[in-house]
């Protein structure tokens, strides 16, 4: 399990077990984190996943592949250095403690 912090849009911070390889957007889904829509189950092709990482953490993930960037393209709310898909990062235990910031909409 690895411990993540998701800041919902009211400002709401919840504290999550995520399984091991799951991805920030499977354990939001499956903890019911208001913020994240996840629409297409994580195959990087709708966006509802936008979150902001916490800046000084950017450095621990691996950076985005192409098509994650491409659809980051498409994100309903402002786009910001710090955006990321939560569906194309995978939990580590070297990411324990990470703030994943929800936006005010997903579309
Ligand atoms: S869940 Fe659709 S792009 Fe992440």
């Amino acid at each position: 399990m690895v411990n993540i912090i998701y800041v919902e849009p009211s400002g709401h911070r919840k504290t999550i077990d995520v399984e091991d390889g799951w991805s920030l957007m499977q354990g939001a889904i499956a903890n019911g984190v208001d913020g994240i829509v996840g629409e297409c189950g994580g195959s990087c092709a709708c966006g509802t996943c936008h979150c902001y990482v916490e800046e000084s953490r950017l450095g621990d993930i691996p950076p985005p592949e192409a098509a994650e960037e491409d659809m980051l393209d498409t994100v309903a709310a402002q786009l910001r250095p710090t955006s990321r898909l939560a569906c194309q990062i995978k939990t580590t235990a070297g990411l324990a403690g990470l703030v994943v910031i929800l936006p005010e909409t997903q579309g």
